[in-house]
């Protein structure tokens, strides 16, 4: 049976709304956005994927992360600027530590379908759909808000574009240039612990940057000092939406999902047989697949299979999302038999999912602790198995927020109600979104060095 952009229509598939009131509607809306500019180059996701291939050969590390889940009331140039900025200070920190370049990829422009544990929320015996990400429908508690709205597609999409061509500005305008790798500090991470040591690296940063330019290496011999390379990425889980952002790229004749540059399959989409495995098959885009509790060995070595047949470097991401609790249990399993099978792939952990839980007073929480405690479990497993513990996949903001406990400012239970604006799962500040860069930093720096660091990577703007 051969592969189309909506040879998806015909599989099941979960997660994805069936009570859009006017089916007509959402078809005009699709139908429009298949006519409407793509926000990536297929180029470009062949060019990360060229990086990730990197990644999986243990020359380069992935960054990724980004908020759980945008919103339009929230959309706002400083918040993108803040979320970006702070991706560019772990960057600056993790290439630093583990002298090897690091592939940026932001949870943005696109990030807003939500996959949800139950299709139903009661509030005070009143029973509604779940809320399901801004691209579907609204968040307020009523019958109204919760009705699946196709005109939210078109939002998605504005507000993608304009996002993205803020952080195309940033990326190649200068705000990237590393010798502005003081200027990057946020107020709040200024005076914390976090943010001493990050000046002192900075300070490093900035007296290499003076002794190349004495000798002659600057940013006009050297563009590559004052930019970056960025890439975007979301959970691809409304496909009707992805679907008619799909086009066929001229220059290879191949199709590529042109919503961003990467996308994933999400803990509750990544059925074999299931719609959300069929469309990602036929795109050429990097491809991440979350992997967590409940996920046998047997059918993630099918899903490389069925998604990366020819065994492509750079096409497969592992997302690993366990939990501290469980890591130890389920991750070891995987990683021995997708290596011993000598199947491609990059290692990435994603400490966030797994470590959600619900305070006395009713907030979701993730402790960091936990989070840093899975984050180094991970990089212990994955190497001890002999394959690269090759990124890390987190939520974050650089927003002030208190959502996660614990961390160098030891938010407590009692202060998440303080500054908790999450439109979903909670995020981790500017400051532990800092710490933890730090911690990978620290642990990447005690790894035995098996990819000799005399051999320098690809590097990569
Ligand atoms: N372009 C290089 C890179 O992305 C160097 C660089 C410029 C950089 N600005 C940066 C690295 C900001 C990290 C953060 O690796
Ligand atoms: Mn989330």
């Amino acid at each position: 049976m051969s592969w189309t952009p909506s040879s998806w229509r015909e599989k099941p598939a979960k997660h994805i709304p069936e009570d859009y009131p006017d089916q007509a509607h959402l078809s005009q809306v699709e139908r429009q956005l298949a006519n409407y500019p793509p926000l990536v180059f297929a180029g470009e996701a062949r060019r990360l994927r060229n990086r990730l291939a990197d990644v999986a050969a243990g020359k380069a590390f992935l960054l990724q992360g980004g908020d759980c889940a945008e919103s339009f009331k929230e959309f706002h140039p400083n918040a993108i600027r803040d979320t970006f900025r702070v991706i560019l200070q772990m960057a600056v920190v993790l290439t630093f530590a583990a002298e090897k370049p690091v592939v940026k990829v932001g949870r943005i422009a696109g990030q807003f379908a939500k996959p949800r544990s139950s299709p139903v929320e009661s509030v005070e015996g009143v029973e509604l759909p779940s809320y399901r990400g801004d691209i579907i429908n609204g968040m307020d508690f009523n019958e109204e808000s919760r009705l699946p709205d196709p005109g939210r597609l078109l939002q998605a999409y504005s507000q993608s574009a304009a996002t993205l061509n803020l952080l195309r500005a940033f990326s190649q305008g200068g705000y990237a240039d590393l010798h502005n790798v003081h200027r990057w500090m946020l107020g709040f991470i200024e005076r914390s612990p976090q943010g001493e040591k990050y000046e002192v690296l900075a300070d490093q940063i900035s007296k290499t940057l003076n002794f190349m330019n004495a000798c002659g290496i600057n940013a006009d011999s050297t563009p590559n000092l004052q930019q970056v390379e960025f890439y975007t990425s979301h959970e691809a889980l409304l496909l009707g939406y992805e679907e008619a952002m799909t086009r066929i790229d001229s220059t290879s004749g191949e199709w590529y999902d042109t919503s961003a540059h990467m996308l994933w399959i999400g803990h509750r989409t990544r059925q074999v047989d299931h719609a959300h495995v069929e469309f990602c098959k036929g795109v050429k885009n990097p491809i991440g697949i979350k992997c967590g509790p409940g996920l046998e060995t047997e059918e993630l070595l099918r899903l490389i299979d069925t998604l990366n047949p020819k065994d492509e470097a750079g096409r497969i991401v592992l997302i690993a999302r366990f939990g501290s609790d469980n890591v130890q249990k389920g991750l070891p399993d995987l990683v021995r038999s997708v290596n011993s099978a000598g199947r491609n792939v990059v290692w990435s952990c994603d400490p966030m999912h797994g470590n959600t839980l619900k305070t006395d007073s009713g907030f979701k929480t993730r402790p960091v602790d936990r989070i840093l405690s899975e984050v180094r479990d991970f990089v212990d497993i994955v190497s001890s198995e002999g394959a690269y513990p090759g990124g890390v996949h987190f939520e974050m903001t650089g927003q002030d927020v208190t959502e996660c406990i614990g961390g160098a400012q030891a938010i407590s239970e009692e202060d998440l109600s303080s500054r908790y604006h999450t439109h979903c799962d909670p995020r981790l500040n500017g400051e532990q979104a800092l710490e933890l860069a730090f911690l990978i930093a620290e642990k990447l720096q005690s790894m035995p060095q098996k990819h000799s660091k005399t051999i320098p990577a690809t590097s990569i703007a």
